[in-house]
């Protein structure tokens, strides 16, 4: 199977799991305990139905969104993500070129392994920083003035990261950080050996957002423990509100769920906020960001923009979501498993394909613009 095979997100998702160790595949396909949501999330989209309108002669189609005063000439972008260089060893690097050739937005995660600096000096689209939050407040600070200084436009609070999901897979394969695994997943990485040797031949494996406050390449510290031991899980709307002040641009919440949330965080004061259950990776049982759109959007939308993200394979996805409300969605595995079977050109085939299928769907639709969607072009069923 080759890049040209793939068609859609089951195809790289398939070509993904051929090239990876099965515990790195495993890794990012999996989520919290029965994998419940992360199902829901994709399903979620199949309750509605969309609903056509004829003969309006659609020519050309404008995908563009401002979301957080960043203009995108798509309205889908990539999530930030951790780990990158571990899936493909051009890994940040990858995602960003490509997300800038779409003229779209991308994300780098505080567990990202290229630094945001190298990222923000070399593309010129719009840069979101995942945020967690730690214990140190004076460490808080320091990475926030790090990213101002970098010139990085959004900042992303992560919310639904308190503690660590329960990953059986991982617990199953021992996947770690650095890696630890027991002998079923020693295995796994002997049974593919091609991407063992890029893995060796590239670039030494760093966090650079992180390595010169944690020690997470010294066998210290894995994942689970840097959640729990350095993060604040009593981080409430307070501490928020004065990241909020500090950062003084635009700053969401990612993670966010209730209505009342989402009203909270336009008190104090966010530019948005993404409805999202961290694909499925953290509470497993919590609802779909699909199925919670239409409230949120009700009760908030007025007042602070709405994203979304979860579960999206199709540009039909992005379109039932946007019709909603959405201001923009945001993709995680849909560009990850792309980037792990072929990297950059496999991001950028990810998201070509999106795009086409958000050109011609909109066609069929009958409609030119993003704002031209409503939820009058959608049918509960
Ligand atoms: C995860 C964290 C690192 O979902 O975002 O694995």
């Amino acid at each position: 199977m080759r890049l040209t095979d793939c068609h859609n997100f089951h195809d790289f998702r398939t070509l993904a799991r051929k090239r990876l160790p099965s515990p790195i595949y495993n890794y990012i396909d999996g989520a919290a305990d029965d994998e419940t949501t992360k199902a829901r999330n994709t399903a979620a989209f199949d309750d509605v139905d969309l609903v056509p309108n004829v003969l309006r002669g659609v020519q050309d189609v404008d995908l563009s969104v401002t979301v957080m005063g960043q203009k995108l000439d798509l309205p889908v972008y990539c999530s930030p993500t951790a780990l990158q260089r571990l899936f493909h060893h051009d890994g940040e690097r990858a995602v960003a070129a490509a997300a800038e050739k779409f003229g779209t937005m991308f994300g780098v995660s505080s567990l990202g392994t290229v630094s945001i600096e190298e990222l923000r000096r070399k593309h010129k689209t719009p840069q979101v920083y995942q945020f967690y939050f730690h214990r140190d407040r004076a460490l808080n600070r320091a990475m926030m003035d790090r990213a101002k200084a970098a010139g990085v436009e959004v900042m992303m609070l992560t919310v639904d990261s308190i503690t660590g999901g329960n990953r059986e897979r991982d617990k199953r394969t021992g996947f770690s950080i650095p890696f630890r695994l027991n002998a079923r997943g020693i295995a796994q990485f002997v049974l593919k050996p091609a991407w063992g040797l890029n893995y060796v031949t590239h670039e030494k494996f760093a966090l650079p957002q992180l390595d010169e406050h944690v020690d997470m390449g010294g066998g210290t510290a894995s994942i689970g423990q840097y959640f729990t031991e350095m993060l604040d899980p009593t981080m409430n709307w307070d501490d928020v509100a004065e990241m909020v002040q500090q950062w003084g641009g635009p700053f969401c919440l990612k993670g966010v769920m209730a209505p009342e949330d989402a009203l909270r965080a336009a008190d104090i004061g966010c530019s948005a906020v993404i409805l999202s259950n961290h694909g499925g990776r953290q509470l497993d049982g919590s609802v779909s960001a699909f199925d919670q759109l239409a409230e949120v959007v009700q009760a908030a939308g007025d007042r602070i923009e709405v994203l979304m993200d979860g579960g999206v394979t199709r540009g039909t996805h992005v379109l039932k979501a946007l019709s909603l409300g959405a201001k923009a969605v945001g993709l995680g595995r849909y560009y990850l498993l792309p980037l792990a079977a072929a990297g950059q050109p496999g991001v950028e085939r990810a998201l070509g394909l999106m795009k086409d299928e958000l050109t011609r769907n909109m066609r069929l639709m009958g409609r030119a613009r993003v704002a031209d969607l409503s939820p009058d072009n959608l049918r509960m069923r």
